[in-house]
């Protein structure tokens, strides 16, 4: 249901969906990542770009090119340079021992594809290395503010728990917030938040 094509459609307008200014969560908690950082499901750029703007080099994964080059767009008029790749998570083999620190900002996956990859995620963090995490909950199905309509695809503190258990969390906990970002995300919403650092 939510496939490349799915993706490619929903960026096709030439505004940002999610806008231009990045998670919140992730613009709080920057300073503790490093380089090469690794962001998953980038979108068109937000995150990757202000990233960048830090000082940060970024590679960002998504499976719609039309959403990449957005964000290369976003990138070339603020000035800063990025990675992309236009890539499927379901198969992506990141490099091993390489990443300083991983985003996933909305990254909504189905079970067997998380399953496969935050396996992957773990190995690919140099020690030390970082996971910056915001997906909505569960507890977002009832409402309109963003997300998939699937439970499976949405998080929970025990779920992060399981699927990330080789590295220690920082911060872990389910809030409620207010979300505005474009008109993809816009009220009031139930998130996970996660940092998570491998030792
Ligand atoms: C809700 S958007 C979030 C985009 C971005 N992280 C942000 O915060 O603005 C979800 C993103 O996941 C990407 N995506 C969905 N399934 C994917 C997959 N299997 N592999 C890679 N990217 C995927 C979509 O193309 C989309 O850009």
């Amino acid at each position: 249901m939510y496939d490349e094509a799915f993706w490619n459609k929903r960026y096709a307008d030439r505004n940002y969906l999610y806008g231009t200014e990045p998670n919140s969560f992730l613009a709080e908690h920057f300073s503790l990542l490093s380089s090469p950082v690794l962001s998953l499901s980038e979108g068109e750029g937000r995150n990757a770009v202000f990233l960048a703007s830090r000082g940060l080099e970024v590679v960002g994964v998504d499976i719609s090119s039309v959403a990449l080059e957005k964000a290369e767009r976003l990138a070339e008029s603020c000035g800063v340079e990025i990675k992309t790749l236009v890539a499927d998570l379901a198969t992506f083999e990141p490099e091993e021992n390489y990443y300083g620190s991983v985003i996933s900002i909305s990254a909504h996956l189905p079970s067997p594809v998380r399953n496969r990859l935050y396996p992957l995620i773990e190995r690919s963090l140099k020690r030390d290395g970082v996971v910056i995490l915001e997906a909505f909950s569960e507890n977002q199905l009832s409402r309109s503010t963003g997300g998939p309509k699937d439970a499976d695809m949405l998080m929970t503190v025990e779920k992060l728990k399981q699927e990330f258990p080789n590295l220690e969390p920082v911060l872990l906990h389910e809030v409620e917030r207010e979300v505005s970002e474009g008109a993809g995300h816009t009220g009031m919403a139930s998130v996970v938040q996660f940092i998570g650092r491998k030792p």
